[in-house]
């Protein structure tokens, strides 16, 4: 019990700050000592920010900028493409994680000790080998979750844009995980209305599609051997396994191995809520792991490729002619569902998180803007806005464009004189008409393939994709509904 004394004096000490003329906000004084806003940043470290693309969703960590549209601007039209949501490793990085674990596995003579002593009673969280590739569907991250719980939200933030009546299409690539997504993603988005209002349209991932694509290839000289050499390259996976191997002798764990157990640890949160094997690593490790991520994005789907931003063109001169068709014109909404390295070409094309310099391979050039955490987690999501302002007095009324990734706004690089640092859509449409590049000659896209993107415009209403016809399949991958 404080003494009557302490209160009269916490009470003074209120009233004091609340007079004072350097007191932040309007609310009233209180006695408490809790902060209105807290002083820790905890060293600016989360692990979701260091497991690259493998791990659960989180939100880009932003400038600052309001997410909300600014005073006097209305979103008039949402061009979103997201990401499937959290998953089960693929059957490949599965072949790494095994063989590590078997590694592990074989040195148990007794009972584990050090960092590895949870995994007496441990067991691996991939169910059996069929469920590789699949959407999570337990723990508080589970992918299915991820998907409905965005529609959900999106349904508050972009519902002003559905009349209630007309049927909307939604658009995924031809992908096991990525259709599912789209559904759940329906599902949260129109409720009960999702069977007879939303129009799935699935379009094959096959290369035959060309232009018209989520999921656009390019095999022009596609060298991957940067990315290939890159996991055993942090000195940091050394002393990893020199920690772990001592701790149980026997293990002989090498760099590539401890690779593949990170690569393990990051995906367990997507199916579990707790993950002992993150503990196992160091806050340096994570970060060394994390920048691994980081340089495979970048060079091998990222603006360090150079075919990158052609691929990204497809989809940003798309929405350029949906934007200045508006929504009378062209529709107000068009969500796309595809894969992390769809998302990374648009940001190419679009000119946006380019470093200045091409990452290196051999330090960590610290404040690197290609921060996969920040790009394209498991359920990351690349918005367009068109927005409709009113005047103010620093921008005349009109169409402008705002970008936001994982619901952090990205200003287009200098042209930020609208409202909220929003572009005018004249000025968009300038800049990127100058910088576009061309994707069918700079892929060699076959004549005979689809030139252009245009199922935007030309998509079906029916809703017999809505829902899945059967069972999916063991590693399904490529599907058709
Ligand atoms: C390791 O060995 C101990 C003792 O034999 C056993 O109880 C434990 O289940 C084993 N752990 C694993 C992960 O195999
Ligand atoms: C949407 O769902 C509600 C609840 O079932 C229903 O009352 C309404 O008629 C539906 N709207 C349309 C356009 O189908
Ligand atoms: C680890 O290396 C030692 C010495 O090279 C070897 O005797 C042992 O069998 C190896 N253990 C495993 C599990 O491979
Ligand atoms: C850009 O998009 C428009 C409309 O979708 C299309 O007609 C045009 O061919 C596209 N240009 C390129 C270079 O893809
Ligand atoms: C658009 O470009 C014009 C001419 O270059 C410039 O005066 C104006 O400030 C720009 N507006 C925005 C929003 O960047
Ligand atoms: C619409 O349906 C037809 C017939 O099933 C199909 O050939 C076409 O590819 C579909 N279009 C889209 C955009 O899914």
């Amino acid at each position: 019990m404080p003494s009557p004394a302490l209160l009269t004096l916490a009470c003074a000490l209120s009233i004091a700050t609340g007079a004072s003329a350097y007191s932040y906000g309007a609310g009233n004084p209180q006695a408490s000592q809790e902060k209105q806003f807290s002083q820790e940043f905890r060293d600016s470290y989360s692990i979701l920010k260091h497991y690259g693309g493998n791990g659960p969703y989180s939100e880009r960590q932003s400038y600052g900028v309001a997410r909300d549209p600014p005073t006097g601007c209305e979103v008039d039209q949402v061009i979103a493409i997201k990401r499937h949501g959290e998953r089960y490793p693929s059957p490949s990085a599965g072949e790494g994680i095994e063989s590590a674990l078997a590694k592990v596995y074989k040195a148990n003579s007794t009972v584990y000790k050090g960092d590895l002593a949870f995994l007496n009673d441990w067991t691996y969280y991939v169910p059996d080998a069929c469920y590789y590739n699949a959407e999570t569907f337990s723990g508080p991250y589970a992918g299915l979750l991820d998907g409905y719980a965005m529609g959900n939200e999106y349904r508050a933030r972009y519902g002003h844009l559905w009349d209630g009546e007309s049927v909307v299409p939604l658009f995924s690539s031809g992908y096991s995980r990525v259709i599912n997504t789209a559904r759940k993603f329906g599902e949260g988005f129109f409720g009960y209305n999702y069977s007879t209002n939303a129009a799935l349209n699935i379009i094959t991932e096959s290369e035959t599609q060309g232009a018209d694509s989520l999921t656009p290839s390019c095999d022009v000289d596609n060298d991957q051997t940067t990315c290939n050499a890159l996991t055993n390259i942090m000195p940091e996976f050394k002393v990893a396994a020199a920690r772990l191997n001592s701790q149980n002798p026997g293990m002989n764990l090498t760099a590539s191995d401890i690779y593949n157990l990170m690569v393990m640890a990051s995906y367990e949160l997507n199916a579990r809520p707790f993950s002992h094997w993150i503990n196992a690593f160091t806050q340096d490790e994570w970060v060394s792991f994390g920048y691994v991520e980081d340089l495979n994005y970048y060079y091998c789907a990222g603006p360090g490729d150079k075919n990158m931003a052609a691929v990204g063109a497809v989809y940003a001169n798309a929405s350029l002619t949906l934007l200045n068709q508006g929504p009378e014109e062209a529709g107000s909404i068009f969500f796309n569902f595809a894969h992390d390295t769809n998302i990374t070409p648009i940001l190419a094309a679009l000119g946006i998180l380019i470093p200045d310099e091409d990452l290196p391979l051999d330090r960590i050039p610290f404040g690197n803007p290609y921060s996969t955490g920040n790009i394209v987690p498991q359920g990351g999501h690349f918005v367009i806005e068109r927005l409709s302002c009113k005047a103010t007095p620093i921008s005349k009324a009109g169409p402008y464009v705002r970008l936001v990734l994982n619901e952090g706004v990205v200003p287009f690089n200098d042209c930020t004189d609208g409202p909220g640092y929003s572009c005018s859509l004249a000025n968009y449409t300038s800049i990127l008409n100058k910088n576009l590049p061309d994707y069918t000659s700079t892929c060699d896209v076959p004549a005979s393939y689809p030139q252009y993107l245009s199922f935007w415009w030309d998509y079906n209403t029916t809703t017999t994709l809505n829902y899945p016809s059967g069972p999916i399949k063991c590693q399904e991958g490529d599907a058709s509904d």
